[in-house]
């Protein structure tokens, strides 16, 4: 792997017109967010067709997918709605999922309005590739087809888990780095290596625990995920969840707490306090702690991720806080 953080020296050859144009190209890409190489050969997105990646794909495999109407005030319709979904191609009105009504007996629901977007198109083909998902590799496979996530476009690999596939605890962060997108496995870099000697420290090792993000897919440039990045993953992290059937999740950081548990309360509150998070059939004891990120700069939080630690650890023992 190349670091372009390791810029070619600009003083050492200055005479060479070619060595500046590269220098300067180089500058340029990392100004926009590039931050390595990961192929040999560069995507030549211009050749691309105006579709932005991820926007245009098939959702034969939402077929089943339930998708619930909304009202022009965003309030839920009272009756759901099975698509016959095809295709979801931006502009193309013969090609828009058609909606039925799930129960065709009884009367007439009223008519409304309704255009499933891509957006909700792409929520509902990973509802459905999740459900289907009677297995870790089955789920894995299906991440690996799945295009409704514009950040699989920029992304070098599907960072799914690490650590064992059945484990009592779960442990969810927030999105992929650099060095969790080469290797495609979650925190495996600096963030990762204070997480495992944190865990280490509790007693366990990476086979005791598996670890996971909210996003597969690295976001360019270490951006924050969008609204619709987190919510086409979730369906995926919510089966995931669902297939480790931990006895606890810990869930790491502010972002991960706002999407898992839907609050905005900061995580310097909520942390340390156990849920319980509902994923069909299954209730499982959450609690949030720090992340270990925040942990870099901040070493004296230590102490409440401890304190947290602590708790995980007597709840998994059975002795419930
Ligand atoms: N690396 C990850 O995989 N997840 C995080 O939340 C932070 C770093």
């Amino acid at each position: 792997m190349v670091d372009l953080q390791t810029l070619p020296d600009k003083g050492a050859d200055m005479a060479d017109p070619n060595r500046l144009i590269l220098t300067a190209a180089l500058e340029w890409t990392l100004a926009m967010g590039a931050d390595a190489v990961v192929a040999d050969v560069a995507v030549d997105w211009l050749a691309a067709d105006a579709t932005a990646p991820g926007r245009d794909f098939d959702l034969a495999g939402a077929s089943e997918a339930v998708v619930v109407a909304h009202d022009r005030d965003g309030s839920a319709m009272p009756d759901t709605y099975s698509t016959a979904a095809r295709s979801a191609r931006p502009g193309g009105a013969s090609n828009a999922p058609q909606i039925k009504p799930a129960r065709p007996a009884g009367p007439p629901a009223p008519l409304r309005k309704f255009t499933a977007s891509v957006p909700d198109g792409a929520i509902a083909a990973a509802k459905a590739a999740a459900r289907q998902a009677t297995s870790l590799e089955d789920l894995q496979r299906s991440l690996t087809t799945f295009e409704g996530c514009s950040l699989k476009a920029t992304a070098k690999s599907v960072c799914f888990y690490r650590g064992a596939a059945q484990a009592p605890l779960m442990v969810i962060g927030d999105t992929p780095g650099r060095d969790e997108d080469m290797e495609g496995r979650p925190f495996v870099g600096p963030a990762g290596n204070l997480l495992d000697r944190i865990l280490a420290a509790a007693g366990w090792t990476e086979n005791d625990v598996h670890i996971a993000n909210l996003i597969y897919w690295r976001p360019p440039g270490n951006r924050p995920p969008t609204q619709l990045e987190l919510d086409s993953c979730r369906p995926f992290l919510e089966r995931q969840i669902e297939l480790v059937s931990p006895r606890a999740l810990l869930i790491l950081g502010q972002a991960a707490a706002k999407h898992i548990l839907r609050t905005d309360e900061p995580i310097l509150k909520i942390r340390g306090r156990w849920q319980t998070l509902a994923i069909g059939d299954l209730n499982v004891p959450v609690i949030a702690s720090l992340h270990p990120t925040y942990l870099v700069r901040t070493p004296i939080a230590k102490r409440q991720v401890w304190l947290d630690i602590l708790s995980v650890r007597e709840v998994l023992k059975g002795r419930s806080t």
